[in-house]
């Protein structure tokens, strides 16, 4: 009862963390757990038809956002495992062939770095990080200059998930096409909100559900074929063979469904989310306008609905509790925001250690922001804030 009265009056403002699952998913995904149950693998009754035949449908929805086969597309956990499955999967391809170069961000999600940091300290692969500037943009033109005979792959994100930023991931994927190197794309911030950079050829994409409204726990990964060529991924788990054997485990047909119908509600809905998205950051950086602050990463190449601020003097750790019973907003990723630790993305922006420490990450979606007063962030800042002299 008493979380109800408190998200009732507490503004979400960190949907780059997770989203509410929306009513009409949650109806979905009710059914598919309730009414139709059965199990996608079950080939003797009408039960596991039904299922099977759903997901086949989500699969081909999910692969025409990115205009992929059907068959490219493979359900998982979230994007974390997406993530495993095509660095780790990749990986032996790289020891046989003998080319174990891997070059990646110093700005991707710990669900990148850590399995690269795995291959790197414990196979023996050479992985290149690259550092992306003050702008937050990590430049195509950078990432092809460390290109070698032995780059097996690229890992890129498309959105960085503390400011937004978004990456070139469609020009290098035009240019990587002609070389034997692989890109990779945690695309966990952008799928759905930047949609038309993901169907350029990209040759794996990891997918989250839970950013678009879909439950958590939720995801997928996108294999897609060069001419008849498929990615050679060799699996990381074994079982069943479920999911061409790289994601074996009985699907998780509520949750694909709600996965589905998440992604189809936020094409519906795109350009409406766009520009109120856009309208209520325009709200937001009017309001900061009397304060003294910084934007961390470059606007001009920004999702509409992720913005990172640092404060002149003042804590971000401090503003956020004196703010908490009004508005929730986070420091930096979900993940690394229980250590009071400068952000990894932050510093490899070249900030200094005092704005890595302090950025502010608000990130929304203006039907799940109702009861968020622009206004009372800034008089919370200005009450904070150190007067100029
Ligand atoms: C860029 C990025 N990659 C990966 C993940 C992990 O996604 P999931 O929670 O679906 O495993 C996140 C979640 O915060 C993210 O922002």
């Amino acid at each position: 009862m008493a979380l109800r009265r408190v998200i009732a009056v507490v503004a979400y403002l960190d949907v780059a963390a997770t989203t509410r699952v929306e009513p009409r998913v949650a109806e979905v995904v009710l059914h598919w757990m309730t009414e139709d149950f059965g199990n996608a693998g079950s080939r003797t009754h009408e039960y596991g038809a039904r299922a099977k035949k759903a997901v086949q449908q989500a699969r081909s929805f999910i692969a025409g956002t990115v205009g992929a086969k059907t068959e490219e597309v493979i359900f998982t956990s979230g994007a974390t495992e997406s993530n495993n499955i095509a660095l780790l999967g990749l990986a032996p391809h790289g020891e046989k062939s003998g080319r174990k170069h891997i070059i990646t961000s110093a700005i991707e999600h710990k669900a990148v770095i850590e399995p690269l940091t795995h291959l790197r300290d414990e196979r023996g692969f050479d992985v290149d990080f690259l550092e992306p500037g003050p702008s937050g943009r990590v430049s195509a033109q950078a990432v092809l200059e460390r290109l070698r005979p032995d780059t097996l792959a690229v890992s890129l994100m498309h959105v960085n998930n503390e400011t937004g930023v978004i990456q070139p991931v469609a020009e290098l994927a035009e240019k990587l096409r002609a070389t034997p190197t692989y890109l990779h794309v945690d695309a966990a911030q952008g799928y759905g909100k930047v949609p038309a950079d993901l169907t350029a050829p990209i040759d794996l994409i990891s997918i989250s559900g839970h950013k678009i409204g879909a439950p958590k726990g939720v995801g997928a990964l996108v294999t897609r074929r060069r001419g008849w060529n498929k990615v050679p991924l060799e699996p990381i788990m074994f079982g069943g063979g479920q999911e061409r054997k790289l994601r074996p485990g009985t699907l998780a047909v509520p949750l694909i469904m709600g996965l589905y119908e998440a992604a189809k509600t936020f094409r519906e809905n795109h350009d409406r989310w766009e520009r109120e998205a856009r309208a209520l950051r325009q709200q937001i950086l009017n309001a900061l306008g009397t304060t003294r602050f910084r934007i961390n990463g470059d606007p001009e190449h920004s999702v509409p609905h992720i913005l990172n601020v640092s404060f002149d003097q003042l804590n971000a750790e401090a503003l956020i509790v004196r703010l908490k019973d009004h508005v929730a907003i986070a420091t930096g990723s979900a993940c690394t925001s229980a250590s009071y630790t400068p952000s990894h993305v932050l510093q490899a922006m070249g900030l200094d250690d005092d704005v890595a420490a302090n950025g502010l990450r608000l990130s929304w979606f203006p039907s799940q922001a109702q009861d968020f007063d622009p206004a009372q962030i800034a008089q919370t800042i200005a009450s904070m804030q150190p007067r100029q002299t």
